[in-house]
């Protein structure tokens, strides 16, 4: 665990709740950030009005409880086209590495409600790579992955996503003078009314989503990957965690594939040794 600190939560209270969810589940918090999980846990608390006590009574006895709790202490905030920056490098650095495949796999890792996933399709299919791209998506969180299999998401509270659709989509950041002209309806349709976007079926046809925990190294898609994709979601775990992580994504891609983290993640110490990084950009050596 990582040093301790003020925590929202006392570091106690926290080790109680990650053995009582241990002891009674097949979750696992125990390599997660201390610091996000007291964050997390202080709201749960406060939502439910309740001491750590009467939280973790409740756990053991209340199997529907127990998963909701595992949903709220998770972060499942996510956006169509999040960091425009991001999806430049996948759109200028990797996919047209990709050009002479003849097939790509494409993991998300920590999918959450699926607009990365989506936002992967349309990009696919702007640059051709639609055809022969396998895509797949997973998370912890059984809730989320519903919700991404619908591709149907709320519009006024998402506005933003349009900006970052033209960003990526429309504009090339390396030239200015260059706007590539796609209707939104190309790939979404938007209804002002009822206040929803909602993909089109050609995309939420296309990607497989499974549960899968990160915490477990396995495979569940028994396949390799070209990519992977996993962002915003290595945060929330300390290092060894993340480092074990980093080791199976090495495992399950292919020789030189492509790892994609978040912003504001990175890999530190010997398993840099692993991958080349150009940027924004793992490439397994
Ligand atoms: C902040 S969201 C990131 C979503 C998306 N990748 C993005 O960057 O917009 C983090 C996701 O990681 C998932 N997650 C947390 N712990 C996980 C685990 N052990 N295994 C798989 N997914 C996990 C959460 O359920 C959540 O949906």
């Amino acid at each position: 665990m990582e040093a301790e600190e003020t925590l929202a939560v006392p570091i106690e209270e926290i080790q109680l709740f990650i053995e009582t969810v241990k002891g009674c589940s097949e979750y696992n918090f125990s390599d997660y950030s201390v610091k996000s999980l007291s964050r997390r846990l202080e709201k749960v608390l406060i939502d439910n009005k309740t001491t750590m006590a009467n939280l973790v009574t409740k756990i053991r006895n209340n199997k529907d409880f127990l998963e909701k709790t595992v949903r709220d202490i998770t972060v499942n905030t996510t956006e169509l086209f999040r960091d425009p920056k991001a999806w430049h490098a996948i759109k200028y650095g990797i996919l047209p590495q990709f050009k002479d495949y003849n097939t790509v796999n494409i993991w998300h890792a920590g999918c959450s409600t699926g607009q990365e996933v989506y936002s992967m399709l349309i990009l696919l299919y702007e640059m051709d790579f639609f055809h022969k791209a396998n895509v797949f998506a997973s998370d912890i969180n059984i809730q989320v992955l519903e919700e991404a299999k619908k591709g149907v998401y709320k519009y006024r509270f998402n506005i933003e996503y349009l900006d970052n659709f033209d960003k990526v989509i429309k504009e090339n950041p390396y030239n200015p003078d260059e706007h590539t002209d796609v209707p939104y309806s190309k790939y979404f349709d938007i209804n002002k009314v009822n206040d929803i976007i909602k993909m089109k079926q050609f995309l939420v046809a296309k990607p497989v989503f499974k549960k899968h925990d990160l915490v477990k190294p396995e495979n569940v898609f028994y396949t390799k990957f070209d990519l992977i994709v996993c962002r915003n979601v290595l945060i929330y775990f300390n290092f060894d965690l993340q480092n074990r992580i980093f080791d199976f994504f090495h495992d399950n891609l292919f020789d030189s594939g492509f790892l994609l983290l978040g912003m504001h993640e990175s890999m530190l110490g010997p398993i840099t040794a692993k991958y080349d990084k150009r940027g924004l950009i793992y490439r397994k050596k």
